[in-house]
């Protein structure tokens, strides 16, 4: 099949598209690069020996968007177009309302114009909220979310699900990723946040290179066995292997369905930092700081359904995890900075 990776240039659709590409799909990708850059794409060309079509375009901009599935004609658009940063989202909520749902529901009016009938949707975790125990099943009611980023996913579940509901030929596939870390084994892609970090694998691999001073664990009087809070981390190339599944699974069915993303197993804070120092080779510097304001104690997947409907496991465990987001820091200590083209950009330090 062809698939549209919109917000495709990004830590996650760089991997995913190896994935698809591994899997037999052609891929091109629509990309504005607010938080990307090229150099990743030309990467996993280099990775894949496929050329992947870019286009340079805001998946809010209808005439844009337009005129790139109408040439294309894919079977199915992967949608990854959207802001992230959870404390950002808190600051400017317009400006992440008015992107992830523009975006969103861009691409599904010039879908419906150009006879499009697939989409798989990253939605996250976060639109458990705050009341659902853990393990999550994907049948468990959307909770109250912490912050504007997550609202957007969970607004954006429901817009989905409506246009499946009101066009019995659409299909539609939420994916729910819960922590995703690593990199692609060849160490020539990984995440490339911009700025100081927030989340936990990167700030810690920066540590690790000597682009930041120590680590703050963000809180060690959680009622867990570690004090520290526990999340289900996933290797990034296993999340990239269900959005092959995720994609196989949307041509053959229609309606909407619900997959978690993740491995069932939780790790605290400091389990993370262990076995990241075994991966790196020497001890981690780090000091137990104030929790974070909206962060959760517990967060993870029951991950029995993709592995029934969707014959997908997680493979890959902590260690690889850390390995391969080690080896890809150790050869890229200032992200796609390090390649030529990228060399002018600079380095935001604390
Ligand atoms: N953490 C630290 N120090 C840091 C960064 C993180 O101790 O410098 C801790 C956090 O407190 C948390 C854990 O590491 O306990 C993971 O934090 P991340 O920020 O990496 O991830 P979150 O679980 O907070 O957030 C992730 C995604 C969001 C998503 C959310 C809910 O980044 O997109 O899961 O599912 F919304």
């Amino acid at each position: 099949m062809k698939i549209m990776l919109a917000g495709g240039a990004g830590y996650i659709g760089t991997h995913t598209a190896i994935a698809l590409i591994e899997a037999g799909h052609e891929v091109f990708v629509v990309d504005n690069f607010s938080n990307s850059c090229r150099e990743a794409v030309r990467r996993v060309e280099k990775i894949t020996g496929s050329e992947v079509r870019l286009y340079e375009a805001d998946c809010c901009d209808y005439m844009s968007v337009r005129m790139i599935m109408s040439k294309e004609k894919p079977d199915s658009v992967v949608q990854m177009a959207g802001y992230k940063a959870v404390g950002e989202s808190v600051a400017k909520p317009i400006s992440y309302y008015r992107n992830n749902l523009d975006s969103t529901l861009t691409i599904l009016e010039v879908m419906a114009e150009c006879g499009v009938k697939s989409i798989v949707f990253s939605s996250s975790a976060t639109v458990y909220g705050e009341d659902n125990p853990v393990p999550y099943t994907e049948d468990m009611p959307r909770g109250r979310c912490s912050n504007p980023y997550g609202w957007t996913k969970s607004m954006i579940e429901q817009i989905l699900e409506d246009a499946a509901a009101a066009d019995p030929s659409l299909s539609v596939v939420l994916l729910r990723y819960f922590n995703p870390v690593g990199a692609h084994e060849s160490g020539l892609i990984g995440e490339d946040p911009q700025g100081i970090p927030n989340n936990l694998m990167p700030y810690i691999t920066q540590v690790a290179v000597g682009r930041r001073d120590k680590l703050t664990v963000f809180g060690g009087d959680y009622d867990t066995p570690d004090g520290t809070c526990r999340r289900d981390y996933i290797h990034v190339m296993d999340l990239a292997d269900g959005h092959a599944r995720a994609v196989d699974y949307a041509a053959a069915h229609k309606g909407s369905a619900i997959f978690n993303l993740g491995t069932g197993i939780p790790y605290s804070v400091l389990d993370m930092v262990n076995a990241f120092s075994d991966a790196c080779g020497h001890p981690l510097n780090y000091v137990i700081g104030d929790r974070r304001a909206g962060d959760l104690q517990d967060c993870w997947a029951d991950a029995e359904k993709a592995g029934r409907i969707l014959g997908w496991k997680a493979t890959r465990g902590i260690a690889e995890m850390c390995r391969d987001s080690w080896n890809w820091q150790r050869n890229n200590p200032k992200g796609y900075a390090d390649s030529e083209e990228d060399s002018d950009e600079e380095d935001d330090e604390e």
